[in-house]
């Protein structure tokens, strides 16, 4: 069977956050099933290297408004076809903004053009490439199906939400832009409250839905969550449509005993060796030692990610004798807020803004428990990454951090299946509770030690999701 997997990032090419992680590990997850996967992307700057000597499989002299070109070239050892629109795509600063964090105001021609470029390759009308399921990801690739769609494309169509919060919204200015048949300017197209919809569209046309997690297959259900889309999503949910499938890690990328950027590498028999990279990250954040627990963040500063309410609670994290080294970036106002906080708390509170993929192999590697405080978390990696690396994960009770996460209480401790902390709610009071207890923990080191194995021995490889996805995948074709 044959997929194309259709992205705006895909670690290690391009990356901004947890969508990248994922796209990049699918197709390793999914060969073990019989599953060929190709994966469409943008033609970023950083895709020269790996299209420089590519074959050119396709020319379009006008495609919505650009010339555009695609080139085959791999992934790891993975197929990657590449979208080389240079209007588009060939300009500095991030996937989707410029170096000032600006929004490029073309965004939706330029993922428009992504979609389109991906149902011509659904509909099977560019030699040498056949698919038997294309693979939307996010409202970036959400008129993916639409288009396909449009196309009479026979390949079935999957959209995987990893985030409903960003979704493509649009003046219904650009419609006739979009090349669409007149009839998608309408619910059951692309119109969205009298908007363009990418998200919107893609969820209405697709044959599936996967959500990241499936608590918050459930959550999205519901208007807190929904963002608006709760009543589409109720009626794809009773179409059968919406399934819920938690993401895995690829362990080519995160193991500790195999990771290049801890100066100590370490299993569960060795977790003593932690101490090294411990003192590691010590240094790196200017804290003193101490003989309080760690904390670390690695993370978008933003409101999802609660951040704003772990900011109040930094003094009395401080004040039970735990130490703070955060890495993010975000919001100005939380950026500056935590840079205060390490000002205010020399020694215990260290900050580094900006994005460093080896310092956040180093913080899972070196600290003692990562806090998640999200308000909603539709899977979320980095609770993964510190279970699979002895760092004890902190969380909020939401979405896939409820699902991947088994919380501390007596009982769960008593049997021996602990493997975090969680806590119901995010605020400033329900924070400093988790944080007292993951203090109270950490001073038993016997119950710190269970914590830690069980959270390394829990099985979040890809192997049952794939498994999941290859089933959807067959169900859909109709192939056994
Ligand atoms: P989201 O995609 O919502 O940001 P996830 O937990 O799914 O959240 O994924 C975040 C990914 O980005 C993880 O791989 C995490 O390690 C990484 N990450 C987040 N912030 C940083 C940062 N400042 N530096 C390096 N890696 C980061
Ligand atoms: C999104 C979500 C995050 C999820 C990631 C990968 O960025 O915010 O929770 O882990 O996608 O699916």
């Amino acid at each position: 069977m044959r997929i194309l997997s259709v992205a705006s990032e895909a670690y290690p090419l391009v990356k901004t956050g947890g969508l990248a992680d994922v796209v990049g590990a699918l197709p390793a997850a999914l060969s073990p099933h019989g599953i060929a996967t190709t994966t469409l992307l943008p033609g970023y700057p950083a895709m020269a290297a790996a299209t420089r000597n590519g074959r050119v499989a396709h020319h379009w002299p006008d495609l919505l408004g650009v010339e555009a070109r695609l080139i085959e070239a791999r992934i790891g050892e993975h197929p990657l076809l590449v979208l080389d629109a240079p209007e588009l795509f060939a300009r500095p600063g991030g996937p989707y903004a410029d170096a000032d964090g600006r929004d490029w105001g073309d965004n939706w021609r330029r993922f428009a053009a992504l979609s389109r470029a991906a149902a011509d390759l659904a509909a099977g009308t560019i030699a040498g490439h056949r698919f038997d399921v294309m693979h939307a990801h996010d409202w970036q690739a959400g008129l993916a199906p639409v288009y396909a769609r449009a196309l009479g494309a026979e390949a079935k169509t999957v959209v995987t939400v990893h985030n409903i919060a960003f979704q493509g919204s649009y003046d219904a200015g650009i419609f006739p832009a979009l090349g669409l048949p007149a009839s998608d300017w309408s619910i059951d197209g692309v119109e969205y409250y009298g908007q363009v919809g990418f998200l919107k569209a893609g969820l209405n046309a697709a044959d599936a839905i996967t959500t990241v997690s499936p608590t918050y297959a459930r959550e999205i259900l519901r208007p807190e969550f929904g963002m608006g889309l709760e009543g589409l999503i109720a009626t794809r949910s009773r179409q059968g449509a919406l399934h819920g499938i938690v993401n895995g890690i690829d362990p080519a990328v995160w193991s500790p005993d195999a990771d290049t950027a801890l100066p100590a590498r370490y299993a569960i028999e060795t977790l003593g060796r932690r101490a090294a990279n411990r003192a590691a990250v010590e240094q790196a954040f200017g804290l003193d030692p101490a003989s309080g627990p760690i904390f670390t963040v690695v993370s978008r500063l933003t409101w999802q990610k609660g951040m704003d309410v772990l900011v109040e609670t930094i003094d009395h994290l401080v004040a039970r004798g735990g130490r703070l080294a955060l890495l993010g970036s975000g919001d100005a106002a939380l950026e500056y807020a935590f840079l205060s906080a390490a000002e205010r708390h020399r020694g215990r509170v260290g900050v580094r803004i900006g994005y460093d993929e080896e310092l956040s192999h180093l913080l899972q590697g070196g600290a003692d428990a990562i806090l998640i405080p999200s308000r909603f978390e539709p899977c979320g990696l980095t609770q993964l990454y510190g279970l699979a690396y002895g760092c004890v994960p902190v969380v909020a009770r939401t979405g896939g951090l409820a699902d991947t996460v088994i919380d501390a209480n007596e009982a769960a401790l008593a049997a021996g299946v602990a493997t975090g902390i969680v806590h119901d709610g995010v605020t400033p009071g329900v924070l400093i509770h988790a944080i007292d207890r993951t203090v109270a923990l950490y001073a038993e080191p016997n119950r710190w030690r269970m914590l830690q194995r069980s959270g390394m021995q829990a099985d979040f490889s890809w192997s049952r999701s794939g498994q999941l996805y290859a089933r959807l995948y067959r169900d859909l074709t109709g192939s056994s």
